[in-house]
């Protein structure tokens, strides 16, 4: 049945970081309505939405008082700018998210979206050190296989090569060190060595040149990477030691997602800036926002000093209104506290697969957690690309997304599933959620299986 809405998709709508020409023969899969961690296609059929759209929608779908608070912000004074002007709902949520941050994060500057967060404390980073005199510091400092945006400064602190080599030369400065995957570490090895890289990039490329280093505190690229033991504090460490700014990258692991309102509160550490979005307003209209340090603004508060950087929509008036909104529902429904009581054994159910042969580890923190699959366990060897295409694409994804359950199949780094649910999800959700995956997993461990005694004969 090919529907309007399919025949206009295929027509006209281009589709961010999708093969289009996939629905040739295929459907679009057209989401028309959500309620709570579900949502329905047009078809009327539901889904779990086991990645909160795309890490999103953390207070769940179909909220009627984020409907209202925007008619009523429309309604009082549809937009002004920040250029400039203020208005009452972007101070008041600067205020409020101030309130929240922690340490000396004091000041917000908003964007309409995560790659002009991460761009905008970039060049926040650039200015800052440029008002202090210390103009030779323009360098980014970020991990392999991050994803930190698209825009071209994003783009160069990504460390995804597929995503960066079509549109190289990139923003000069981006340089990359080693992510924490400690699932591909050998046992004796230090854990602190990949804080200890750091240093090194920032000795080996000049301390007065490096502006910034910026890392998420769980790396979403390559499957929910956690940090060690200690690796934050190594890194603010060796920052100061050289005078470079620490950015954590929470556009995925705030607002909840990993069971505090900042991520970096959950591994205790102060970053000078953190760049957000998403979950900020859950998604329910789009924004994003640097949270500076108050030293970071205090150079530009004096005299004719400015940061010459803005965006039209930054702190449009209805996003605030919207993300207010959003906060009042994470804190009346206490969604930290339950995300970090069910935290254990939305893990449990995840680590309850390790026992079909295609799962290699579970790993992340909150509701954000991946898998990673294996050829073999013993020996961790991963697929080859033509596997992984065949493993991912041509039956994972379709076959997840089949049975209800939309969560994300990755193979930018070794193959993936990640999952992200709502953080209202809980123990329904759970049980929904591995009632998909088990017989999903064992069918493609049966897969690899045939592949491997194929390649045998
Ligand atoms: C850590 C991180 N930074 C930046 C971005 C870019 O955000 P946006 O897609 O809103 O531009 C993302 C998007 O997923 C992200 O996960």
């Amino acid at each position: 049945m090919s529907s309007d809405l399919q025949e206009q998709a295929k027509r006209h709508l281009w589709m961010h970081f999708t093969r289009m020409g996939s629905y040739q023969d295929h459907e679009v899969p057209v989401i028309v309505r959500g309620e709570g961690c579900y949502v329905y296609d047009e078809h009327g059929k539901r889904y779990l939405d086991g990645l909160s759209a795309l890490y999103c929608v953390n207070i769940g779908h179909g909220r009627a008082e984020m409907g209202q608070a925007a008619a009523e912000q429309a309604k009082e004074l549809g937009f002004y700018t920040n250029w400039s002007y203020a208005h009452p709902p972007s101070i008041e949520l600067a205020a409020r998210i101030a309130a929240l941050a922690p340490g000396n994060l004091n000041r917000v500057f908003f964007t309409s979206g995560g790659s002009e967060a991460v761009e905008s404390a970039w060049k926040l980073a650039k200015a800052y050190h440029t008002a202090r005199g210390e103009r030779g510091r323009h360098k980014l400092i970020s991990r392999k296989l991050a994803y930190h945006g698209t825009s071209m400064g994003a783009l160069t602190a990504t460390g995804l090569t597929a995503l960066r080599t079509p549109f190289e030369p990139l923003t000069p400065g981006g340089t990359h060190v080693a992510n924490t995957n400690s699932y591909r570490w050998s046992e004796d090895r230090d854990p602190l060595w990949a804080a200890d890289a750091i240093e090194e990039a920032i000795l080996f490329q000049g301390p007065d040149t490096v502006a910034a280093v910026i890392l998420e505190p769980v790396q979403n690229g390559g499957g929910c990477f956690v940090p060690q033991d200690g690796y934050f504090q190594r890194v603010r460490e060796i920052c100061d030691r050289h005078g470079v700014l620490l950015i954590s990258d929470e556009v995925i692991c705030s607002w909840g997602r990993l069971g505090e309102w900042f991520g970096c509160e959950r591994y205790d550490y102060l970053p000078d800036m953190i760049t957000t979005a998403k979950g900020i307003t859950s998604a329910y209209a789009p924004m994003g926002a640097v949270i500076a340090g108050d030293h970071i603004a205090e150079p530009f508060l004096q005299g004719k000093a400015i940061f010459n950087h803005g965006f039209t929509f930054g702190g449009h008036p209805v996003a605030c209104a919207i993300a207010l909104a959003n906060i009042d529902v994470i804190e009346e429904e206490a969604l930290c506290e339950r995300v970090r009581e069910n935290e254990g054994p939305f893990r449990e159910m995840l680590e309850s697969l390790r026992d079909l042969p295609i799962v290699g580890d579970v790993r992340g923190a909150g509701y954000f957690h991946a898998i990673e699959l294996v050829k073999d366990k013993d020996t961790k060897e991963t697929f080859d690309d033509d596997e992984s295409e065949e493993l991912l694409r041509g039956f994972l994804s379709g076959e997840l997304y089949r049975r209800g359950l939309i969560c994300r199949t990755d193979d930018r780094g070794d193959p993936i599933v990640q999952l992200s649910p709502p953080l209202i999800a809980g123990a329904e959700q759970f049980e929904e959620i591995e009632a998909v995956l088990r017989p999903v997993l064992s069918e493609a461990s049966e897969r690899v299986e045939r592949w491997s005694s194929l390649s045998r004969v």
